[in-house]
Parts: structure tokens; C-alpha cells; sequence
């Protein structure tokens, strides 16, 4: 589905795997500990924070909330920039 649905001490967050560079899909090399963009070198931390290469700004995360059942809901067409990251209410995590 092209997301990765992630979890920290805190919270949960969706990132959109989608490079901010020209839209490649970066892939998460565990052994280095970041996601790595497979056409021009974009780096990103495990928060999806670019730190090496083209890519001029993080990727976008998703919409994510909490069914009453207990299942993750994503919505793809809802995407939160860096500045935006920070809003619960808004849906950019949920806390763990
Ligand atoms: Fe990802 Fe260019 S599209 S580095």
C-alpha cells in the first residue's frame, strides 16, 4: 500500500512512502537504520526526515485513527507536511 504504519515510544504515524524528491518509493535498509530512495540517493530517518541527497523536505505522513475494534485506519488522501505532524486532533497519530 505503499505506507509504513510506525510506532515509537509515544505514538503511532503513517508515513506515505513516497520520495519528496520526484516521487520514487524509498525502501527501509534496517542495517542502516533509514529509508533509502532507490533513484537519485534521498535519505531519510526513521522518521521520514530527509537528511541526504535531492529530496527538500520530509515525507508527508498519513491520516491515521483508531477503529472502535481496535484496527489501525489509514486514509492516503489525507497527508500532513512536517509543520502538521504535531496535530492528534487532526489525525497525523494516534498515541500508543
Ligand atoms: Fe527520490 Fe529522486 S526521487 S531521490
Amino acid at each position: 500500500h505503499r505506507i509504513w504504519v510506525c510506532r515509537d515510544a509515544t505514538r503511532i504515524y503513517v508515513i506515505l512512502a513516497v520520495c519528496t524528491h520526484l516521487g520514487c518509493t524509498p525502501n527501509w535498509v534496517g542495517s542502516e537504520n533509514k529509508f533509502k530512495c532507490p533513484c537519485h540517493g534521498s535519505g531519510f530517518d526513521a522518521e521520514g526526515v530527509n537528511f541526504e541527497g535531492p529530496a527538500p523536505r520530509p515525507m508527508d505522513r498519513c491520516y491515521v485513527s483508531l477503529a472502535p475494534d481496535g484496527q489501525i485506519l489509514v486514509d492516503k488522501l489525507i497527508l500532513f507536511r512536517e509543520d502538521q505532524w504535531e496535530d492528534e486532533s487532526a489525525g497525523a497519530f494516534i498515541s500508543a
